[in-house]
């Protein structure tokens, strides 16, 4: 233990800490630590659902995180995830070990309740490798021009875009997520906290944005997609498109045509799309279309089984993995792993490697975030028998690109 955090106690704060637990998490966040009584009681109420820790000096608070319950929904199955958030230490006692120690508690913690894996959105990617986290898959942002935004074609969908209220259209929005979900590696399934989170339309919690919007295409009577925007800027001449999702062609297509149709709108800037994106390959001139790649989820593996048996493979075959684990032990070990189209089994074996890597390198491959080939060349992955890799490559590979839109 570093020596200066040895008088550092790390403990879940009891209710009348909370308040200055969520000071704490601002201060770390680059805040004052004070607020407005609504962020306030918006950070209690989050605060309050979730396993939480901090770690005091005296009685101060100088560290928080936490971890929120969710599923990792893949190919119908349900990954039960430890979503880590809130991690802060104070300016004052950064480089001390206070993450690392708030972090081996947590992941204890998750491990003991049955949490297959954590997952996280990293500040900074040197953060958590450490710690056993590889980047699972990445997502991009993307600008254009309203001007420059026309799409191919001139189709015409049978269904319409209706302007929908997000409470009275709850139960189609609910649908329209799940569906999209489907055949999406690394799709988190929304919880009620997180459907507040992202319906939460407070005023201060615009940032000077609009309102937000919602529009909802729809088949005769069956709604098909939605978009979820704002205005942006002073002149409210930008629009930030925050979530499409789209169950068909049709939809796509109006849904995009409609955000590109809404008068006085000079920029659009839309958030988080999937790196197998459509929208690219429907617009006349596709290099008008800005596109910024960034990492979106990092995982944690803690029960290999668990995780790799919740997905099917895009080739058959048995592959054996020894994974290495040095941050905390709980993935190590050598599995062997059996797998089809419609699904695999994985069980701990003798029998040697075809390939060997770190839990975090796993983390990158299990949702097909990336192929195994491409972290060999790395030097991050090894292979012990000939063809194992290409053999990997073919298993691993999904048919469409990991994705979630649920920001935690
Ligand atoms: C990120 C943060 C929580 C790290 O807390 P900390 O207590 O200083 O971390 P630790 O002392 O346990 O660091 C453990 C190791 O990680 C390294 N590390 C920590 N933060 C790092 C960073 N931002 N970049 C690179 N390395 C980092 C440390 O150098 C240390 O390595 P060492 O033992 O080899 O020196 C803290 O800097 C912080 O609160 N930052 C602002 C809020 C934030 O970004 N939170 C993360 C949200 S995802």
């Amino acid at each position: 233990m570093n020596m200066r955090n040895r008088n550092i106690e790390i403990r879940v704060p009891s209710e009348e800490e909370l308040e200055a637990f969520c000071s704490a998490i601002a201060v770390g966040f680059g805040g004052t630590g004070t607020f407005e009584k609504e962020d306030l009681d918006s950070l209690l109420k989050f605060v309050g659902r979730i396993e939480c820790w901090a770690a005091y000096d005296g009685e101060r608070i100088v560290g928080s995180m936490g971890y929120i319950d969710f599923q990792t929904v893949s190919h119908d199955k349900r990954i039960s995830t430890a979503g880590v958030t809130i991690v802060t230490v104070s300016p004052t006692h950064r480089r001390q070990g206070i993450l690392t120690r708030m972090m081996n508690i947590a992941q204890r913690d998750a491990v003991d309740r049955g949490y297959a894996m954590a997952s996280l959105y990293a500040s900074e990617p040197p953060i958590y490798g450490r710690f056993g986290f590889g980047l699972a898959f990445s997502r991009e942002n993307q600008k254009i021009a309203r001007s420059k935004a026309v799409l191919i074609g001139s189709h015409q969908p049978e269904g319409v875009v209706r302007v929908a209220d997000t409470k009275a259209q709850f139960a189609d929005l609910q649908r329209i997520f799940r569906l999209a979900g489907v055949e999406r590696p690394g799709w988190i399934d929304r919880s009620d906290l997180a459907w507040d989170h992202r319906l939460d339309d407070k005023e201060w919690g615009r940032h000077g944005d609009s309102e937000l919007h919602c529009a909802i295409y729809y088949e005769g009577e069956l709604a098909q997609g939605h978009v979820l925007y704002r205005r942006t800027g002073d002149d409210r001449t930008g629009l930030s498109v925050d979530e499409l999702l789209a169950l068909s062609r049709d939809a796509e297509y109006a849904l995009w045509n409609y955000c590109f149709g809404i008068d006085l709108v000079e920029e659009i800037s839309i958030r988080n799309r999937p790196l197998d994106d459509a929208l690219p390959w429907m617009l006349r001139d596709s290099r008008a279309l800005e596109r910024v790649p960034q990492d979106s989820i990092w995982t944690r593996i803690f029960d290999v089984p668990a995780v790799l048996e919740s997905r099917s493979y895009s080739g058959a075959g048995d592959l054996v993995i020894e994974v290495i684990d040095e941050a905390g032990g709980y993935a190590a070990g050598t599995f062997l792993l059996s797998a089809s189209r419609d699904g695999a089994t994985c069980a701990s074996t003798d029998r040697s490697p075809d390939l060997t890597m770190d839990v975090a390198q796993l983390g990158s491959i299990a949702f097909g975030g990336t192929r195994p080939s491409v972290l060999e060349r790395a030097g991050l992955i090894y292979e012990n028998t000939p063809g194992a890799l290409s053999k990997a490559d073919g298993m691993f590979a999904t048919r469409k690109a990991p994705w979630t839109v649920v920001d935690f």
